[in-house]
């Protein structure tokens, strides 16, 4: 049995003579978590509704746990959560009303409903307020409800349009925790967002959308070494009397880019994925480091490379 549970496969959608998304191919295995990140109209949520059967592709098709959301969208959303960005949500009814009523929908049993209903509030941090009106709830809250209903049927794989919009940065935490429980789970999980430091944590894999075409696909060592962001700055410092020497040593290594000695601390730039081997290099000469630090291409350096600010 495949380890995927989603397979995107060469998905185009047009709107009259707009393509909204492009040749679009990607993979999410269980209990993974995939980001998709772009620009305004980029065509995150047209894929999203795709996959979610709610828009059928023009050309390419979507398995979801095997199943084809062109030949058998319905067994698709059986395995199927998905969280519109945009959702209307009753007022006049309690968390439990709420969800009991989506329960009905999915076909569950009284039973059964009454312990998903537990499950899913406990996942969700909704327990004990199962009858507090959704009225009242803050908008960190509604999220979880929404996440709490979408778990109903305890779906394998879930799509996550924009779930922190709107969010404080409390919310926005323990939204990423529940997020992480989930792909710890086994889920699959593919979360589109515009907040890069969320998708950055969270994400096994990153896919950049921009004017519906995937631009780059990976984890973020990958996305650096495509976008060429690959290089990172260490600033390393070590006793005063030693540094010319510490300096001579990193210079001849392999993998530095350059290295120079900036009010007593050594800036060096490095092409390799990690700097132990800077480390190695200065033990072996028995050169103490006093402090070391190091930056790395985040993702939002990443986007801001790799997207021209296209729209469709
Ligand atoms: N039902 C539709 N009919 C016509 N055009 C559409 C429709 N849905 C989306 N589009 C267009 O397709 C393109 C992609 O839109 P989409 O909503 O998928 O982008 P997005 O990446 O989700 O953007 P955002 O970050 O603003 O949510 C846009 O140009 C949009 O105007
Ligand atoms: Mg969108």
């Amino acid at each position: 049995m495949t380890t995927l549970a989603v397979e995107i496969d060469n998905v185009t959608k047009t709107y009259d003579e707009l393509i909204a998304v492009q040749n679009v191919s990607l993979q999410v295995p269980r209990g993974s978590t995939l980001g998709l990140i772009g620009p305004n109209g980029a065509g995150k949520t047209t894929l999203l509704r795709i996959v979610s059967t709610l828009a059928r592709p023009d050309i390419g098709d979507v398995r979801i746990e095997g199943k084809s959301v062109r030949e058998d969208p319905r067994g698709v959303r059986r395995h199927l959560g998905f969280m519109p960005a945009e959702f209307g949500c009753p007022r006049n009814v309690t968390i439990e009303e709420y969800l009991d009523y989506f329960g009905c929908m999915y076909g569950l049993t009284p039973d059964d409903r009454r312990q998903r209903m537990r499950d899913v509030c406990e996942l969700t941090d909704l327990s004990g307020r199962e009858h507090v009106y959704v009225k009242g709830l803050s908008t960190g809250n509604r999220q979880r409800l929404l996440l709490a209903k979408t778990l109903l049927h305890d779906p394998s794989v879930l799509i996550l349009d924009e779930p922190a919009s709107g969010l404080d940065p409390r919310a926005r935490n323990e939204l990423r925790a529940i997020i992480k429980t989930l792909a710890s789970l086994g889920k699959a999980i593919i979360i589109s967002s515009h907040i890069l430091p969320d998708i950055e944590d969270i994400s096994d894999r990153i896919g950049i959308l921009e004017a519906g075409q995937l631009v780059l696909q990976g984890d973020l060592t990958t996305l650096r070494a495509q976008s060429g962001t690959a290089r990172r700055t260490i600033r390393l410092r070590v006793p005063a009397d030693d540094t010319e020497r510490a300096a001579e040593a990193i210079r001849s290594l392999n993998g530095v880019a350059s290295c120079d000695i900036r009010d007593q601390n050594i800036v060096i730039t490095s092409d390799e994925p990690n700097s132990n081997y800077l480390l190695a290099a200065l033990l072996e000469h028995d050169i103490r480091v006093v402090q070391f630090s190091e930056n790395e291409t985040n993702l939002e350096e990443i986007f801001m490379r790799s997207t021209a600010g296209k729209v469709t």
